[in-house]
């Protein structure tokens, strides 16, 4: 029987069933990782290889070492998640793979390797998009979240509030309009001389500075729920430079307190307006600035004043892994949304 008859019976006998495990493949920035889930809530196991220290001397991620990086990582990281979970090829239903968004040759290392793992082990292949992904740490974080819900996605690449109106269905509310919240988190870091990736040490530098030392610019935006992120971050980097021509000292912590107030604020205000005029009771965060503290701790304050359940994933769940690409694969099985084996990697792709 050729490889697509036999995939095409166990994708039905699986629908069927409503049952599913599947071993997750994510190599699209600058984390190779693999994970086991079952029934796209449960994580059996999940290993995160990550090549931050080797791009770090760069001051951002380099593609062609992230490429290379991948080659020699996935293989070992697929081992190592199947002998954690104590488990073989022969024990999952299906293969997922990150084919996009992200950078090309990193996701063409994930898609290759899943590609040769489903047609070795005769499995179904999953195509998963990375942000589709994020959103989806919700459903393992959250074992009764069910769509609709309201969703802020801010990640590196990535600032989206979207509503996911069933399983696979968004509907855009608002996108940035320049840098991505953590892109401008990252830019700032870094001209504070905080190493790539700067996001979490800014954010554990702010707790020990005043959030109101600097005035910012009131930001606006042409749609409700758009962002922009790009003048606050302007606006941080003049002022430091003007401390360092006029040989002042920069106050580095409450540079950084000031930008994650202001950065938190206009990530807060706008994600929990989309919630109540939207109708939605709850509000779930996702991607890499969703483990940010001040996010975190002021998303909690604003949705209890609103009467907004918040959910989100724990820290590990929010910056890039494969568990998330697990559970996002299994709605999609479950759809019958598999692909075939000349799947390409998607460095563009979009949710909506
Ligand atoms: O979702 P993610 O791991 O990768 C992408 O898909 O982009 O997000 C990474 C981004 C980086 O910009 C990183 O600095 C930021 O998330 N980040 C944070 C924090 N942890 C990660 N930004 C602010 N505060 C944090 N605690
Ligand atoms: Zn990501």
């Amino acid at each position: 029987m050729s490889y697509e008859m036999k995939v095409k019976e166990q994708v039905q006998a699986l629908r069927e069933a409503g049952h599913a495990t599947i071993l997750a493949i994510e190599s699209s920035c600058d984390e190779t990782a693999a994970a086991i889930v079952k029934d796209g809530r449960e994580v059996i196991s999940s290993v995160i290889s990550s090549q931050i220290p080797l791009h770090a001397m760069y001051g951002g991620v380099v593609p062609e070492i992230a490429s290379r990086k991948h080659v020699e990582s996935v293989d070992p990281v697929v081992d190592e998640c199947l002998k954690k979970a104590d488990m073989t090829l022969a024990d999952v239903d299906a293969i997922a793979v990150t084919y996009g968004p992200g950078l090309v040759g990193a996701l063409l290392i994930g898609v290759s390797a899943a590609k040769a793992l489903a047609y070795a082990a005769g499995k179904p292949l999953i195509p998963v998009n990375h942000i589709e992904g994020h959103v989806s740490a919700n459903y393992i974080a959250h074992k009764d979240l069910e769509p609709p819900f309201v969703c802020l996605v801010a990640s590196g690449g990535h600032s989206h509030i979207v509503r996911v109106d069933n399983y696979g269905e968004y509907t855009l509310l608002g996108q940035t309009m320049d840098d991505a919240a953590g892109e401008a988190f990252d830019k700032v870091a870094r001209v504070l001389g905080l190493p790539y990736p700067g996001g979490p040490l800014l954010d554990k530098l702010s707790r020990e500075g005043n959030p109101h030392a600097l005035n910012l610019p009131h930001v606006k935006t042409p749609g409700r729920y758009d962002y922009s992120f790009s003048g606050l971050k302007t606006a941080l980097i003049n002022a430091v430079h003007k401390l360092r021509q006029n040989g002042q000292e920069v106050p580095a912590a409450d540079i950084a307190a000031s930008f994650q107030h202001a950065a938190v604020e206009l990530l807060s205000d706008k994600a929990v307006l989309a919630a109540k005029e939207n109708g939605s009771p709850v509000l779930a965060l996702a991607g890499g600035v969703a483990s940010n503290s001040g996010l975190r701790n002021t998303m909690n304050d604003k949705c209890q004043k609103n009467g907004i359940r918040l959910m989100m994933p724990p820290p590990v769940l929010c910056t890039d892994n494969a568990a998330m690409i697990g559970s996002a694969a299994f709605y999609r099985l479950m759809r019958g949304e598999i692909a075939s084996l000349d799947l390409n990697a998607c460095p563009s792709l979009k949710l909506v």
